[in-house]
């Protein structure tokens, strides 16, 4: 038997298979639910241009500081993230979306970015490359989150990552990138809150003192705080509950307890942020919700006085990371923004209106002859970076205009079995309705010359200078 035909009968089979398992799982009474899942949405067309220039201004930064692009897979092992995230943090104990596969491997959809990518670059064997190596990524996380205003369970990150330099200058690089970020998308009133929470030593001591403290308040904690207590006490001092943030208030604080080496890191990091005139303040209290962290963390805020705060992005040091998932010893530290919050920011402070491209010229075409010469032109004039709208599908010419007139262009060309065979085309100023015929050839420059050429839409963007604010 042919091998085509073998392989053929073997899809066959194969998609019986698939089909009879899929009637075991979905009961056909289940009702097709036309939602997106709680806590997830659609970035819908009129949201794009904030999401592009996001998307544009995190890659622009990234190039401009020597990031490369990274991407990695949404679903690992899911012990990645249980094991290096940490227990007791909620990331891990409440919100993976973590599930087994056919083949019996326990996976989890990514909740965060640095844990896969530090993977990568032990897997890689990044370590051998020139230090500091630096990865840039943008993409979903997923995080079984309660849902409410900037708190999703998929959202996105603009994640950097730099791995390889222990020395407090590149914390003090960081932090700018992240300030700089916020700032050339428009938003100006930002604070920055830093903390150092010790390396392994430190940290260690400290823990006790803490412990020590937390074990004398316990009564006054919260149920999920008390079980913290136990595994870890570093997240009490995170909990959002009322009671708790009172005793965390007096608890002892990590930066009175730094070691030699962590104290010189973090004056030094101060030092360096006076000199870049950054806005920040140092908030005792913040140990981020990820484990990973030693020495340097700090989130960026914005400076809004009215409605709830929530933080734009934030991000640390994490020096023993790559060293305790089995990578050689890499010193190593980034931080994320979240694309949503950062959106719902630049609105609003309406930092400025992000629209989607509006074309200002409409091609029109008549007859069966000029339907084939205006696939051409429409093509020509998008060489040429002339955003154009037009109708294919519709043959008379006063639905074509009734549909230019709804998206209010400036001009439609009119190209019908007369003007296909002379090699011209019309031109119809849609304000005055005066037309004039020109020949094809030179259709293009008299069209940028009507649109005052510095005003056509030019969208072949190869200049991204205009980003930056
Ligand atoms: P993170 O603070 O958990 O850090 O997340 C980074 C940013 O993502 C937050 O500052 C916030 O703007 C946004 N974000 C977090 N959770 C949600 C949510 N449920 N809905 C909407 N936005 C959210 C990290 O994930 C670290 N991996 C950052 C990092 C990189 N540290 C070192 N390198």
């Amino acid at each position: 038997m042919p091998k085509v035909k073998k392989n053929a009968i073997a899809e066959k089979i194969v998609s019986k298979k698939a089909i009879k398992k899929m009637r075991i799982e979905k009961p056909k009474d289940e009702p097709l639910v036309l939602q997106t899942l709680r806590g997830m949405k659609d970035i819908l067309p009129e949201d794009q241009a904030y999401w592009e220039q996001v998307r544009r201004v995190s890659e622009r930064l990234a190039r401009d500081y020597g990031f490369s692009r990274i991407d990695v897979p949404l679903l690992e092992f899911a012990n990645l993230f249980t094991r290096n995230i940490g227990g007791g943090t909620d990331i891990v104990e409440k919100e993976m979306y973590a599930f087994v596969t056919r083949g019996g491997d326990k996976v989890a959809l990514r909740p965060e970015m640095t844990a896969g990518i530090c993977r990568s670059f032990i897997q890689h064997g990044m370590h051998t490359l020139a230090k500091p190596v630096k990865l840039f990524s943008i993409g979903p996380v997923y995080r079984y989150d309660r849902p409410q205003e900037g708190r999703y369970r998929e959202h996105y990150q603009a994640n950097f990552d730099a791995f390889g330099e222990d020395d407090p200058i590149l914390d003090a690089q960081i932090i700018q990138m992240a300030h700089r970020l916020a700032h050339c998308l428009g938003l100006r009133a930002i604070q920055i809150q830093v903390n150092s929470i010790g390396c392994a030593v430190c940290k260690k001591d400290y823990n006790n003192l803490l412990v020590n403290y937390l074990e004398s308040k316990k009564t006054k904690l919260c149920q999920d705080c008390k079980r913290r207590l136990e595994i870890n006490p570093l997240r009490v001092l995170d909990c959002k509950e009322d009671k708790c943030s009172q005793v965390a208030a007096t608890a002892p604080q990590a930066v009175d307890h730094l070691c030699d080496d962590c104290r010189v890191h973090f004056k030094t990091l101060l030092e360096y942020l006076d000199e870049l005139d950054l806005p920040y303040t140092i908030n005792p209290r913040l140990v981020r919700g990820l484990d990973y962290y030693t020495k340097t963390v700090f989130e960026i805020w914005s400076g809004s006085e009215e409605g709830k705060k929530a933080s734009l992005g934030g991000g640390g040091r994490y020096d023993k990371l790559i060293k305790m998932m089995g990578g050689e010893d890499t010193p190593a530290i980034g931080f994320a923004i979240g694309v949503e919050r950062m959106i719902f920011e630049m609105k609003r402070v309406q930092a400025k209106s992000y629209k989607p491209m509006k074309p200002r010229v409409f091609l029109a075409q008549l007859g069966s002859l000029a339907k084939k010469k205006s696939l051409r032109l429409f093509s020509d004039l998008e060489k040429n970076g002339i955003l154009t709208a037009e109708s294919f599908g519709r043959g008379s010419l006063k639905s074509q205009l009734k549909i230019a007139n709804r998206l209010g262009v400036e001009l439609t060309l009119i190209l019908g079995q007369k003007e296909t065979l002379d090699g011209t085309v019309i031109i119809k100023n849609m304000t005055t309705g005066v037309q004039e015929t020109v020949s094809m050839e030179r259709l293009v420059d008299i069209i940028k010359k009507k649109l005052k050429t510095d005003n056509v839409v030019i969208y072949h963007n190869h200049d991204h200078d205009e980003l930056i604010g």
